[in-house]
């Protein structure tokens, strides 16, 4: 239940609607950290509207009724039987709704504007997310709704663990069967307990009895999660890169057909071939091979145009890493000059290289989508190529941004697992945290600097793929900081002109410990793990994953112990 629940959540609050020229973006290119303050807002209306339309829904039904809610918590426990009609289900939410309406007028009232903070954690009282999901699922699908389903709730205990046995009973009276009960010492001042209780019962019942239980007194709070340590009010993650085929969200504010001062405005052939392209993306699957395009001679002559321009510039002003692998890419004829490579190919490159994977995106892809993505070693890159009337600007990203971007450096070990980091901490990252952590790749990944001995170097995307930011990037005309996550993640970022500050890494590996320090003092109360054999990403909140995590260690300091004793023994032979 809790997974199918998350999913659900995730189609309800996704982005349904994309930005475009209408929204008034005026911006001379695209960044990942508008997208993500864009994204924040919408999820935010996305939620307010659903919230609204039950409301609505509930008072629809209930119009001809008169409903007495009963919510005062110093009542006596009143554990009320299982309701089974849709009225009754009805009435539920209604008193829920009129609940949470009254608590935003009370805290309207007590400092003279409306509360923005509607969706707190520890709001447990009034129509929540998770009801509101659950209510829907119901709806849609009236069949499913007395199947058995699986759950887990965390109660949190108000008066101690006797009042436990009364808890448990009345899961009993709402038809659940429990299957695991786990007690924990509270987080929360002045409660002592919480409990984790699995159980398996129907989604209606479920719903009925979530709403009971916090009608009682003896609870501070009853949260539903979808996994053992994941609130299911927190984002939808993928959990498998297949999952990823869900991450294909747009942001739509750069496509030509939209704004009128992209370069391929005016330019009907170039919209409609854009439109096949994207198709492409549109249409693919996890595990698919990616579709090869037959790039146009217009198309490889624009990118040969900015290939032999950064040729020039690698030797001089690329860190080295970003020109090991990019000789490479040439030694192995992917990077020529005359044609534009296959992502299928350079994919293959990546794999040997780092384990990284590409992934055709039909375009701009939301920050939160974009990232998640980077927890699986998947990079998903255009395959559109920028109008050939402008070839050493666009405003969108192109795969000539992806390609002499950023796949020289997916190739290098140290930035692949950087990337991959930063892709992990986004996963059930607030909309808040999604923004810094875009704020951070875009000063690092797209923009960044790095030291190599007494001369800076460039190893961002956007200053590689474009002669004229790079050269103003190690120009006197700008200011050089020294790389800090905390910093970084709140720096302002300019979309008309070039940055007039850049941020200075000591090195790949110094950027990766500061960053990590960075992300143990983010808001997410458990912790992910990528699994590379089952492409899985694991949240570390069972004895039994730990445990797993803990073999797998064992064996590889047994692998690295057993090489340091050959080597030594060779040493001295
Ligand atoms: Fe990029």
């Amino acid at each position: 239940m809790a997974v199918a629940a998350a999913q659900k959540n995730r189609e309800m609050f996704a982005i349904k609607k994309s930005y475009s020229i209408e929204n008034g973006y005026p911006a001379r290119r695209r960044s990942l950290v508008d997208d993500a303050r864009f994204e924040t807002l919408v999820v935010k209306q996305t939620k307010q509207s659903v919230l609204e339309e039950a409301r609505q829904r509930a008072n629809d039904t209930n119009a001809d009724q008169t409903i007495t809610c009963t919510k005062d918590k110093g009542q006596e426990e009143n554990y009320i039987d299982i309701l089974s009609s849709d009225d009754e289900q009805v009435e539920s939410l209604v008193c829920a709704v009129q609940e949470e309406e009254a608590k935003a007028e009370a805290s309207s009232d007590s400092d003279g504007k409306p509360d923005d903070d509607d969706d707190d954690d520890d709001d447990d009282a009034g129509l929540t997310e998770e009801e509101v999901v659950l209510a829907k699922t119901i709806a849609e699908s009236p069949d499913s709704e007395h199947n058995v389903q699986k759950a887990a709730l965390v109660l949190r205990l108000r008066e101690g663990i006797g009042s436990l046995g009364r808890i448990l009973k009345t899961i009993e009276n709402f038809k659940g069967t429990i299957t695991h009960v786990e007690s924990r010492p509270s987080k929360k001042e002045g409660l002592q307990f919480e409990v984790l209780v699995k159980i398996d019962m129907s989604r209606q019942s479920l719903l009925q009895l979530i709403r009971n239980l916090r009608q009682s007194s003896a609870l501070d709070g009853v949260n539903l999660l979808a996994d053992n340590s994941v609130s299911i009010k927190d984002p939808w993650f993928p959990r498998h890169a297949s999952d990823l085929d869900n991450c294909n969200h747009l942001m739509t504010k750069y496509e030509p057909d939209l704004d009128m001062n992209h370069p391929g405005f005016a330019d009907k052939e170039y919209r409609a071939r854009r439109k096949v392209i994207a198709e492409i993306a549109f249409a693919y699957k996890y595990g698919d091979p990616i579709p090869s395009i037959p790039y146009t001679e217009t198309e490889n002559e624009t990118w040969s145009r900015v290939f032999n321009t950064v040729l020039d510039l690698v030797p001089k002003h690329a860190c080295v890493e970003y020109q090991r692998t990019f000789k490479k890419l040439q030694e192995e004829r992917i990077f020529e000059s005359h044609r534009i490579p296959q992502l299928q190919e350079v994919s293959d490159f990546l794999k040997k290289s780092t384990g990284f994977t590409l992934r055709p995106a039909a375009g701009l892809l939301t920050a939160r989508d974009f990232l998640s993505s980077l927890a699986f070693r998947i990079f998903q890159s255009t395959q559109y190529v920028r109008h050939i009337n402008s070839p050493y600007h666009t405003p969108e990203p192109d795969c000539i941004h992806e390609l002499l971007g950023h796949m020289p450096l997916l190739a290098d070990p140290s930035f692949a697992q950087f990337s991959q980091e930063i892709g992990l901490a986004s996963l059930g990252a607030s909309d808040e945290e999604i923004e810094k952590l875009s704020t951070i790749y875009w000063f690092t990944v797209e923009f960044g600097l790095c030291k190599e001995g007494p001369e800076v170097k460039a190893y961002g995307a956007g200053l590689l793929s474009a002669y004229g930011e790079l050269l103003h990037a190690l120009s006197d005309k700008c200011e050089h900081r020294a790389f800090d996550p905390s910093i970084t993640a709140l720096q302002k970022y300019q979309d008309q002109e070039y940055q007039p500050i850049y941020y200075v890494a000591e090195s790949f590996e110094d950027a990766k410990e500061k960053f990590r320090r960075w992300v143990a003092t983010m808001s997410r109360p458990f912790e992910v793990r990528f699994n590379p054999h089952t492409q899985r990403v694991e949240v570390l909140d069972s004895v039994d994953r730990l445990e797993g995590m803990l073999s797998q260690l064992n064996t590889e300091m047994t692998h690295l112990m057993n090489a340091v004793n050959k080597m030594k023994a060779r040493q001295f032979a």
